[in-house]
């Protein structure tokens, strides 16, 4: 019998998720687990391999060769791919729009699945991503769909660019974060979807503290 706690926070690119799900993991004592750093790491190592991440023949033949791993370092979670920490790598514009393509081939969401699962199984969780609820972790105790509207999810990722100091322009984030809600929602494996039991949150008109009040009062309830 597992006396993890998994909660699960889904929802479109730029929502918030992990801002949020890295705070209500560290007020809880779970990990957190960025699943978007998977399919964004396959996305580098295709694009690196100088591979076309929208086609499968291109992207499945380098999976089994394939060492992708997260690790903890004081609490924050790394990607490593072979070795590598790739964790700043997978940050740019590029990097998503590869990961949001190689996240559409079904092969590429069963390679990934079981080691999901297991860190769940393992670890009481805070797992943010597209299907966790719906696919990934269909018994957690807590589902949350984060979302806002596009302009809003544009804004805070523009700004997040500027802050690291990642070339961006706003209409080309807004561009980028609509045509990934399409890819996302229209794919045949896993679309992002709000699960049937997910509380949904819409942080448009929320400050931060607000969305992670919130949510902490649904996992004390739960978990
Ligand atoms: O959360 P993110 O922006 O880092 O995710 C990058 C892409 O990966 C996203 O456009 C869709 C895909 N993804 C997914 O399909 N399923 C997940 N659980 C997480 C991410």
């Amino acid at each position: 019998m597992s006396n993890t706690c998994a909660i699960a926070i889904d929802g479109p690119s730029a929502a918030g998720k992990s801002t949020i799900a890295r705070r209500i993991a560290g007020e809880f004592g779970f990990l957190y687990v960025d699943t978007g750093a998977l399919y964004r790491a396959i996305g580098l190592a295709a694009v690196r391999r100088g591979k076309n991440p929208k086609l499968p023949q291109e992207v499945l033949p380098i999976l089994p060769g394939l060492e992708l791993k997260l690790a903890y370092v004081d609490g924050v979670q790394r990607v490593f791919l072979g070795g590598e920490d790739v964790s700043e790598a997978i940050r740019t514009p590029e990097m998503s729009m590869a990961a949001s393509a190689v996240s559409a081939i079904p092969e590429v969401r069963a390679f990934l699945l079981g080691y999901q699962r297991e860190l769940a199984r393992t670890h009481s969780v805070v797992m943010d991503g597209r299907d966790i609820g719906t696919v990934i972790l269909p018994e957690a105790k807590v589902k949350i769909f984060l979302t806002a509207t596009p302009e809003r999810r544009a804004a805070r990722r523009y700004q997040e660019y500027l802050q690291k100091g990642v070339p961006a322009e706003y209409d080309q984030v807004l561009k980028e974060i609509l045509e990934r809600d399409a890819n996302d929602i229209s794919r045949e494996t896993a679309p992002l979807r709000q699960a049937e039991d997910a509380v949904l949150v819409d942080s448009s008109d929320m400050t931060l503290e607000e969305a992670v009040r919130a949510i902490k009062a649904i996992v004390r309830e739960r978990c």
